[in-house]
């Protein structure tokens, strides 16, 4: 017989039919925009201006020779021009001495070319260069010079936040900002007064639809899986809330250290690096209610109030660790008391999750590289069977990353024999798909076609400083912790009415 469970009420995602490894949801290409929006267009191979009028017309990396544009922001416009998504012009600012020839010189030598050479070949002539001190009225001349006749301008800043204010500043006054949009790369401030400080700089120049901050995790395909697993399957509903969820944890975990980002990560520490943007986020995807459409808006107002529920971290409820041997790393401060290990106990004052511990944590050296979720559902009510209380409950695992993507249900079967004694089993369900965009990819383009969904809001940065606020610039020393283990001893006791910390297993093939 088969038992047919009930649909879930609502179709908040497109219907896509088949969702096996290599068919998942996707948003519309520009192209597909373009095909889809009416008739009197110019045809498919013109530049992005006639395929969509609210489309960016030019992208300015401010920091185009920093480690985040040779890292992330390059490998991006590569893959985007490699799907034939990147066709304006590309404009690098910097200080350094290049000019536009050496700049692409550089961009390739920082680019894997393997199968990509003709992407290249596209994307080289619309790489240009403006040298130029970010805080001079002439930079910003010669950028204006530089664009042309171009009038919807994303300026992307990959620069340290500090200079944010005087980069939108500098744009205004130089006439750069009408018709444009702006990316702004995270720590989004230091703090809630610093990031209402800098909101308040933006919205003078900016309208909010125009500001995109990023936060990768929102673009990472594993993250949207979270709720589109939440949603498409009305198994859950029911027993997604504080009758049925005993605890959740959140574990960010990285085997390496600071790898040459000293100076700037001992300016953050890992509670602005990571806890106030990627952890929160992925709590205020599991937490929040179900949105009633998939629009920009009507998720982020879920998430945003989810934000808002959380309680401000209280001294007791956060463990602070450091690596033994950071204080050695270059760039970092030898009598450092920056955090590279942050364990939180979080509580969400909101119906459905009123009692219900959320456990997050997140360090650098730790014994593995992993991003997981356990959620742990309560106990039967009544022991039946006459065998040693098992050591766990049921559970859901979502391994978040980095190089897979898995679901895991963790139940009770019988063991085979006489006796009515059972083991521990997992469901497992792994999906590898090494083609799925790269964060960046989806991002700079959404951000290229105005679409913010991915992107953070104000209010849902200031809900997470709000969180995290009272844990910040602790006088408290950090405890020290050997690098390959789980962090300090002392973060176990925030998690242990909900069975200790699970390490996150070593991935499956
Ligand atoms: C970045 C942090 O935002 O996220 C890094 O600054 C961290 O410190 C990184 O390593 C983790 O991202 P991912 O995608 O590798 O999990």
């Amino acid at each position: 017989m088969v038992t047919h469970w009930m649909k879930p009420p609502l179709a908040a995602f497109p219907q896509i039919g088949h969702t096996g490894s290599r068919r998942r949801r996707r948003r519309p290409s520009c192209r597909k925009i373009a095909e889809t929006s009416g008739p009197g267009l110019p045809p498919l191979d013109g530049d992005l201006e006639a395929l969509d009028a609210l489309s960016s017309d030019a992208l300015v990396l401010f920091g185009g020779t920093g480690d985040l544009a040779r890292k992330k922001i390059y490998p991006a416009l590569l893959a985007l021009a490699k799907r034939g998504r990147l066709d304006l012009p590309v404009i690098a600012v910097a200080r350094g001495g290049f000019d536009a020839e050496r700049f692409r010189e550089y961009v390739r030598e920082n680019l894997q070319l393997a199968g990509a050479r003709d992407a290249f070949d596209r994307l080289a002539p619309r790489l240009d260069f403006v040298r130029g001190d970010y805080r001079a009225g002439a930079t910003y001349a010669a950028l204006r010079r530089r664009l042309g006749e171009r009038e919807r301008p994303l300026y992307y800043l990959a620069i340290p936040p500090d200079a944010f204010p005087d980069v939108v500043d500098q744009l205004g006054r130089s006439g750069c900002t009408r018709g444009a949009r702006v990316v702004l790369e995270k720590p989004f401030g230091r703090d809630l007064a610093s990031a209402r400080a800098l909101n308040a700089v933006l919205r003078e120049r900016f309208a909010e639809e125009s500001i995109f901050r990023i936060d990768h995790y929102l673009a990472k395909e594993a993250v949207q899986n979270l709720a589109y697993f939440r949603f498409a399957n009305a198994v859950l509903e029911p027993v997604w809330n504080r009758h049925y969820v005993a605890s959740v944890q959140v574990t960010q975990a990285e085997d390496f250290g600071v790898e040459g980002r000293g100076a700037f990560y001992d300016s953050v520490g890992a509670i602005r690096d990571v806890v106030q943007n990627h952890l929160l986020q992925i709590v205020a995807m599991l937490a929040m209610e179900p949105p009633n459409r998939l629009d920009g808006d009507a998720q982020r107002d879920e998430k945003v109030k989810v934000l808002r529920a959380i309680r401000p971290i209280a001294r007791s409820d956060i463990v602070r660790g450091q690596y033994r041997g950071y204080r050695g790393e270059a760039g970092v401060d030898p009598e450092s008391g920056v955090e590279t290990f942050a364990a939180v106990r979080l509580a969400i004052d909101a119906w459905r999750w009123a009692g219900v511990p959320f456990l997050i944590r997140a360090g650098k050296r730790l014994a593995a590289t992993a991003t997981e979720v356990v959620v742990e559902f309560v106990r039967p009510p009544r022991q039946l069977f006459a065998e040693p209380v098992p050591s766990r409950a049921n559970y859901a695992r979502f391994r978040l990353g980095p190089d897979r993507v898995a679901i895991a249900i963790g139940v009770r079967t019988k063991a085979p024999g006489a006796a009515m004694v059972g083991r521990d089993i997992e469901l497992y369900c792994c999906d590898q798909e090494p083609e799925a965009p790269d964060p960046y990819e989806r991002l700079i383009g959404d951000a290229l076609a105005g679409d913010g969904m991915l992107f953070a809001r104000e209010e849902a940065v200031e809900a997470a400083w709000r969180v995290v606020e009272p844990a910040l610039d602790d006088a408290e020393p950090p405890f020290e912790y050997e690098p390959g283990s789980w962090g300090p001893a002392r973060a176990s006791a925030l998690a242990a009415d909900a069975g200790g910390w699970h390490a996150p297993p070593p991935d499956r093939l």
